[in-house]
């Protein structure tokens, strides 16, 4: 089917939860009907009506919200939505559960499709089962374009473009910090988290995915020389400081290792990627590193073990569909940065890149990644080799997804460093 056949530019699918309904609030408010041809799609005709009503009432630009109904278990349903659609946004997860049967519509339709995971199981699978079809279809499926892994995966791009473009060389290294934020958590993303411990146990090829460090790569190039996610407190060998482990590092690093795969490897095979929490130097900085560290530990440990992670589920985390409110969203922050090191023929140098915004990073600021996301394979604003594949952000949109982000309100900055300041 030509794109010119189908209703929708856009889906937002999951519209009743709370990152697709800051998804669809986001979209309403920043484009009116005239630009975007959008609908709200999820399984309630009636949550979904009160939904479009509420979107209109914030917006002038729409007198009316269309909406599309289905259910992520019935494939017929979402089938008639990918066909009639060019792109589909989705957030209904936990995606292990419900996302399969929405990819395998879309690379039937060749339909563009993007998400919110950090089920690194499941994007595996996706990638064994769909990505040689997506090529063929020119489907292009492109995961994790939330929190998950937009600032890290687009971060490390603005990094090696740089260092490309300045010094004829990419950076042999980059280090992601999360330097620093506040924000929420959703019951849907708890859910997500449980399903992926839940995975852990009960299927090899989730355990082999959190094993392997490329395990996100293409089939016969999932190895290499990068030992993959920091298990404890260390001394950082670029600022000096202390860092802990980061609980988004087995998601952000495998993703980044795919796009500079799916690129062709212009980082070389030999490139190195690590995401950490910095906790600061001396005595205090260790501690802390300590802390955060023996935390997750902790936390990683109780969730291994399936009684406990029933109780955690049950009596801890929020149940799906409760999350932060919109001022509460809107009143978060983040801040991320990416330091890059490299050797050209004029000696080292090192660059760092600067991604953040002032909202709360899971769903104000990823209501915004993943809005943008979709528009811009919506509207073919892509720096991207690919016309289909289970394709990352970096390597299925590229440094348009910077472009519109800073035209909204986020930092997306990218220089060079003398070495005594990194
Ligand atoms: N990467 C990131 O930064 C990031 C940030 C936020 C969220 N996430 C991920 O996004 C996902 C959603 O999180 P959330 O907090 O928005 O969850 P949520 O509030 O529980 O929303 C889930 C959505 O899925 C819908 N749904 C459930 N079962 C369905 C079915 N059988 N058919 C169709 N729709 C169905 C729900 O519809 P009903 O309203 O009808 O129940 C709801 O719209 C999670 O996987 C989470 O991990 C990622």
């Amino acid at each position: 089917m030509s794109d010119s056949d189908r209703t929708h530019d856009i889906v937002v699918w999951g519209a009743t939860g709370v990152a697709g309904r800051f998804t669809a609030e986001y979209l309403t408010e920043r484009y009116d009907s005239a630009d975007l041809e959008l609908a709200i799609g999820g399984r309630s005709r009636e949550r979904l009506a009160d939904v479009a009503a509420d979107l209109t009432r914030r917006s002038d630009g729409w007198e009316d919200v269309p909406v599309v109904v289905g259910d992520a278990t019935d494939p017929e349903s979402l089938r008639a939505i990918a066909e009639d659609t060019r792109v589909v946004c989705t957030t209904v997860g936990p995606y292990t559960t419900y996302g399969s049967n929405l990819v395998a519509a879309c690379v039937d339709a060749g339909t563009d499709y993007c998400d919110l995971t950090g089920e690194v199981n499941w994007v595996r699978e996706m990638i064994d089962r769909y990505h040689e079809a997506a090529v063929d279809a020119g489907a292009r499926i492109v995961h994790s374009c939330g929190f998950d892994s937009v600032p890290a995966d687009i971060g490390t791009l603005l990094v090696q473009s740089f260092a490309t473009e300045e010094f004829g060389a990419p950076c042999e290294t980059v280090r992601i910090y999360l330097e620093g934020g506040n924000g929420s958590v959703s019951g849907g993303t708890l859910a997500s988290f449980g399903e992926l411990f839940e995975a852990v146990a009960t299927d090899p090829l989730a355990r082999e995915t959190l094993r392997n460090p490329y395990s996100l790569a293409p089939a016969g190039e999932r190895s290499g020389i990068d030992p993959g996610e920091q298990r404890g407190p260390r001394r950082d060998p670029l600022r000096g400081s202390w860092t802990a482990p980061s609980p988004m590092a087995a998601v952000n690093e495998r993703v980044v290792r795919r796009s500079n795969a799916l690129l062709g490897y212009p980082w070389t095979r030999e490139f190195r990627c690590s995401e950490v929490v910095p906790t600061g130097t001396g005595p205090v900085g260790a501690a802390t590193a300590g802390l955060v560290a023996g935390g997750l530990g902790a936390f990683t440990a109780a969730m291994s073990i399936r009684p406990l992670r029933s109780a955690i589920q049950k009596y801890v985390f929020p149940d799906p569909g409760e999350g932060p409110t919109r001022s509460e969203a809107e009143a978060g922050s983040f801040s991320i940065r990416v330091l890059g090191r490299g050797v050209a023929p004029g000696g080292r140098f090192t660059v760092e890149a600067e991604f953040g915004a002032d909202r709360d990073p899971g769903y104000g600021a990823t209501g915004r990644m993943l809005g943008e996301s979709a528009v811009c394979l919506a509207r073919g604003d892509l720096d991207s080799p690919h016309e289909g594949g289970v394709l990352t952000p970096a390597s299925g949109i590229g440094l348009p997804l910077a472009d519109r982000l800073r035209e909204v309100g986020f930092t997306a900055s990218v220089r060079q460093v003398s070495d005594g300041s990194a």
